[in-house]
């Protein structure tokens, strides 16, 4: 599309310069001989002659007057800079298309599990260096309470267990469901809630803000951003405000120990959408 674009405005430019020739220049052939008195060069009459003349040229060619071709050579001129400088940066700017969706991918969070590691919720609490580990029946029906991943790997690592509280793509809701409460069944949502426990991510897929606000009698969580609602029945989908991606689900389990762990990433990249992200 790029190498498109940048053709089209060199194809467009080069037309405008082939139009502007034929139809405004003059076409006719003239030869004058030159003198060079003597070797003194051109006399102040010819040099005046010679300006008087392309200043002629220039005025009959309707160049100067023509406001709309010298907009028109200009924005081309500027397309194709702009083009340029894409084809420059494009190099610096990161394909969250990446088949190979490593590290950096924007698919990635830090809920995925590294060599079969075991990812836990951490309940998130005042103290960045208590590590609390969430069990079901911790949690009241109707209630929803933050959580961020917690591998054993980083016990005793102050800086590993601050960068997991503090990631963007990491913050997560863990929600109990009443037990009236009907989830909306999907195909591609099964097992991937325990019991009436589900968790989500808590970043709006809107802008960015993180959803804060549950309305445990409705099962809505609100944005106080921008007032987009997430409805818990329907997996989170967006049915009020500017939002219209659903909060990415975190599928959840619980280990043989009664911990509640990951059961592998987020089923979309978290928070806001980009380009070529469906809905
Ligand atoms: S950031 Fe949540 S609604 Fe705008």
């Amino acid at each position: 599309m790029l190498g498109l674009t940048s053709g089209l405005t060199v194809l467009g430019f080069t037309v405008a310069l082939i139009v502007h020739i034929k139809r405004f220049l003059p076409h006719e052939q003239s030869v004058q001989r030159r003198h060079d008195h003597g070797g003194e060069g051109s006399t102040d009459t010819s040099r005046n002659t010679l300006v008087a003349t392309v200043t002629d040229a220039a005025e009959r060619s309707g160049v100067a007057r023509r406001s709309l071709f010298r907009r028109t050579a200009g924005l081309g001129a500027a397309v194709l800079g702009a083009g340029a400088g894409v084809v420059a940066l494009g190099g610096f700017v990161r394909d969250p298309w990446d088949s190979g969706r490593g590290e950096d991918t924007l698919w990635r969070t830090p809920w995925r599990s590294h060599n079969g590691e075991k990812v836990y919720l951490r309940a998130v609490g005042d103290d960045p260096h208590t590590i609390v580990l969430v069990r079901p029946g911790e949690l009241e029906a109707g209630s929803m309470m933050p959580v961020v991943p917690f591998r054993e790997s980083e016990r005793g690592h102050p800086e590993l267990l601050a960068e997991a509280m503090h990631r963007a793509d990491s913050p997560a809701m863990l929600f109990r469901l009443r037990p009236d409460v009907v989830v909306e069944r999907r195909p591609d949502r099964r097992g991937m809630n325990f019991d009436d426990y589900y968790a989500y991510s808590r970043i709006c897929t809107h802008l960015g803000c993180p959803v804060s606000l549950f309305e445990q009698q409705i099962d809505l969580l609100l944005c106080p951003c921008h007032q987009s609602q997430f409805d818990l029945g329907k997996h989170a989908e967006p049915v009020f405000g500017p939002a219209v991606r659903a909060l990415p689900q975190l599928p959840i389990d619980v280990d043989d120990d009664g911990y509640f762990v990951a059961r592998g990433d987020f089923t979309a990249p978290v928070g806001p959408g980009f380009w070529e992200l469906e809905p």
